[in-house]
């Protein structure tokens, strides 16, 4: 029986998910969101359903290397660092020197210090210093930081990320705003990422929207051809 949804039918669904597939306690991860609230972060991070589908993704791919963008209290960073293997590393990347602070206390507590790498400032500022290093090739790169700087950011990971690696990048609908994106800059960039998109050979890329607690978005997600 077909019928027509809203938030509340959403936040029920995903209520239900959290009662089933997301049941068995995780206490690493649930102080992490706790000491994240408690720190005054903004409840943005990935619900358990998504932050699923990267680890699948991740495991799909054997990621050693990762490389994420936008780590908050480390919700999604911990997520994924638990399915790399004991030579892994996933690289992170964080503009607020409190929300890294959090995250550095979760990432610890989560045992997985030895295979992350935080690094805290502007992306932009940092990617030069990690090139210089020689970092990559990336295997699955999480795109979730200021939304503006998608397009800049994928165009980055693409050079570094492997032939059968994913680029996931989050956000990219925003309501809907991508269709219809009046003044707002970060649903300008998203239909710019897009363009760039269609016109770029070496990946082979399809956004998928989606509903749940955190409401109507999507994401997009891109195979290095
Ligand atoms: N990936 C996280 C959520 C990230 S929220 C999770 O799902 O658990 C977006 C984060 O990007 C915020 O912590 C914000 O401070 C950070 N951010 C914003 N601008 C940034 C920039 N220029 N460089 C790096 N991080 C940035
Ligand atoms: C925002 C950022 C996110 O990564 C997200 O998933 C939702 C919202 C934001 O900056 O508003
Ligand atoms: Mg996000």
């Amino acid at each position: 029986m077909p019928r027509r949804a809203d938030q509340d039918t959403f936040d029920a669904v995903d209520a239900f998910l959290e009662g089933t597939l997301f049941a068995l306690p995780d206490p690493v991860l649930e102080a992490a969101q706790t000491d994240a609230d408690d720190g005054g972060l903004p409840p943005i991070q990935v619900t358990a359903p998504q932050a699923r589908l990267l680890a699948i993704l991740c495991r799909t791919v054997g990621a050693r290397r990762i490389l994420e963008f936008g780590t908050l209290g480390g919700y999604s960073t911990i997520v994924m660092a638990r399915t790399l293997p004991s030579d892994g590393l996933l690289t992170t990347l964080e503009y607020d020197p409190h929300h890294a602070e959090v995250a550095w206390a979760n990432i610890e507590r989560a045992g997985l210090a030895d295979m992350v790498d935080l690094r805290v400032g502007a992306a932009l500022e940092t990617l030069p210093l990690l090139a210089s290093e020689g970092c990559g090739p990336f295997d699955f790169v999480f795109i979730d930081a200021d939304k503006e700087n998608t397009p800049a950011y994928f165009a980055w990971a693409l050079d570094r990320t492997r032939p059968g690696g994913l680029i996931f990048a989050d956000n990219v609908v925003r309501g809907g705003s991508i269709a219809d994106p009046g003044d707002d800059p970060a649903a300008h960039a998203q239909r710019a990422f897009h363009e760039y998109l269609a016109e770029e050979p070496r990946v082979s890329a399809t956004t998928i929207q989606t509903v749940g607690a955190k409401g109507y978005d999507g994401f997009t997600l891109a195979v290095v051809v």
